[in-house]
């Protein structure tokens, strides 16, 4: 008899609020976290480092599927390396985010971190955070959930962010590059961030982190999902 690790997807566009729920809830569960834009960051990282074009297809899919990535988690978090070398804040900013992007609607780019994905199914569970984790990469996840928020809402937190780190940011121009990049994501032929048939969509616009996590929290007991980390 084999036992079903169970996987719980959470999709949305950036700054929906989906990488602080996934954290806080695989950590309530006592669940393993796979941060698939991460591999998106890192590919769009290892291109420019490497020299290629992030338009030159053929290079890209070489170079996801050999791909050097490795995810330590320590006190401080989870540590994202890159061929050996801690690229953890490197791979946060905006313009990491628009290569990511960018890479990520490359078809045999996604094909190459397909399996990849797939191997964090783990016991005692995944929580899966990003754009087609509930349509492409788990399709037959326990619980699908896409979160979602207005475009202003989440350039707003993003400008919190950015400013909290100390860098000078206008609010106007992010409003337009999350624009940019949610029409990218949403518009591509391949995985477009769209939510799944079977997905519950939270709008977290006018929502606390807390209650969006109890909103969740509420539909993983409600499908008899077990919890480890309680
Ligand atoms: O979640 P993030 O901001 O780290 O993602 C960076 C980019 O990667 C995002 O613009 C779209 C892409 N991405 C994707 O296409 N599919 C995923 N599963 C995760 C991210």
């Amino acid at each position: 008899m084999t036992i079903e690790v169970p996987v719980i997807t959470i999709d949305g566009p950036s700054g929906s609020g989906k990488g602080t729920i996934c954290q806080l809830l695989a950590k309530h569960l006592g669940y393993h976290y796979l941060d698939s834009g991460a591999l998106y960051r890192l590919l769009g990282l290892a291109a420019r480092r490497h020299g290629i074009a992030l338009d030159d297809v053929e290079a890209l899919a070489v170079l996801a599927a050999h791909l050097d990535i490795a995810f330590d988690t320590t006190d401080k978090g989870v540590k994202v390396r890159l061929e050996g070398e801690d690229v953890s804040r490197d791979i946060r900013t905006e313009d990491a985010g628009a290569d990511a992007s960018k890479v990520a609607a490359v078809p045999a780019v996604r094909d190459a971190l397909l399996h990849r994905q797939r191997v964090f199914v783990q016991a005692p569970g995944l929580v899966a955070d990003g754009r087609d984790m509930g349509t492409v990469v788990f399709p037959l996840a326990q619980v699908k959930i896409f979160l979602d928020a207005s475009p202003e809402v989440r350039a707003e937190r993003r400008y919190k962010q950015l400013i909290d780190k100390g860098e000078s940011v206008n609010l106007a121009a992010l409003v337009e590059q999350v624009r940019a990049r949610d029409e990218r994501d949403r518009t591509r032929e391949v995985s477009p961030l769209v939510p799944a048939h079977d997905a519950v969509v939270i709008d977290s616009s006018s929502m606390a982190i807390e209650e969006v996590l109890n909103s969740v929290l509420l539909i993983v007991s409600q499908r008899g999902i077990p919890a480890w980390g309680l």
